[in-house]
């Protein structure tokens, strides 16, 4: 850890951080997810701790365990989410939305377990509000960073969401690949930012990736981005 106690880039920076994937409710029984283990956003955490920052963690469905020293924040809901990132980010330096959320959940929540009936069933589902386009309308001195999980044209999809949400930097991954993604303890990421492709990170551990994310975050916010 000794390179971290020497790269104190983060100090006196206050970083807000979601992990892992919300959880939306059909009945007491049943919840619809997506694939999301959290690791990713707990080893940036993890990362932004041992580099100096005042970190807060907004965590989803996630079986990982926090990283010491790091404030955690448990929602279920996207809209449990949203209320969070919401009233936090106010006070945050940087925000990076590693968090897997719901684009969709039951447009109905059954207080009572639903038992079956027919020999099919179709489930309404309405949409849930976008937190990072949200916070993206809101920022003012923020350095907001978000990711995009896609399967195809990952250049496009980056950069179309970087600008729909008015972040400053985002981190792309071809989640088709082996090895990138949900669930796993390796990641390859490209980072893209308003000129487009900043770096493409090769295949490596969460760990290493989420410091190399850390500090091409904080050469950027002393280079005046942001
Ligand atoms: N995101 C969010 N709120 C949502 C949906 C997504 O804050 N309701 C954030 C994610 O945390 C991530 C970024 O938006 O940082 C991109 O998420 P992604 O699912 O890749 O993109 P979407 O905009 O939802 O587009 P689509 O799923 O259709 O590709
Ligand atoms: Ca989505």
């Amino acid at each position: 850890e000794t390179w971290f106690t020497q790269n104190q880039k983060l100090k006196g920076k206050k970083v807000l951080i979601t992990a892992g994937g919300t959880m939306e409710r059909l009945d007491p029984v049943r919840y619809l997810t997506n694939d999301s283990s959290g690791k990713m956003g707990f080893a940036i955490a993890e990362a932004a701790q041992l580099m100096g920052a005042d970190v807060t963690l907004v965590a989803g469905r996630t079986t990982e365990q926090p990283p010491k020293g790091v404030k955690v924040i448990r929602t279920q809901s996207a809209a449990d989410m949203l209320d969070v990132v919401v009233n936090e980010f106010q006070n945050a330096d940087i925000v990076v939305k590693a968090a897997a959320v719901a684009d969709y959940r039951p447009a109905v929540v059954h207080e009572q377990k639903l038992k079956k009936t027919g020999e099919s069933l179709v489930l309404e589902l309405e949409r849930t509000t976008d937190i990072l386009a949200t916070i993206g309308e809101r920022k003012s001195h923020q350095f907001l960073v978000g990711f995009a999980a896609e399967t195809e044209y990952l250049e496009r999809h980056a950069m179309d969401k970087l600008q729909r949400k008015h972040c400053d930097l985002i981190v792309a991954n071809d989640v088709s690949q082996d090895g990138v993604g949900f669930n796993g303890d390796t990641n390859a990421v490209e980072v893209y930012g308003p000129e487009g492709l900043v770096e493409a990170l090769p295949l490596m551990s969460k760990r290493a990736t989420a410091v190399r994310l850390m500090e091409l975050i904080s050469e950027r916010i002393a280079a005046g981005g942001g």
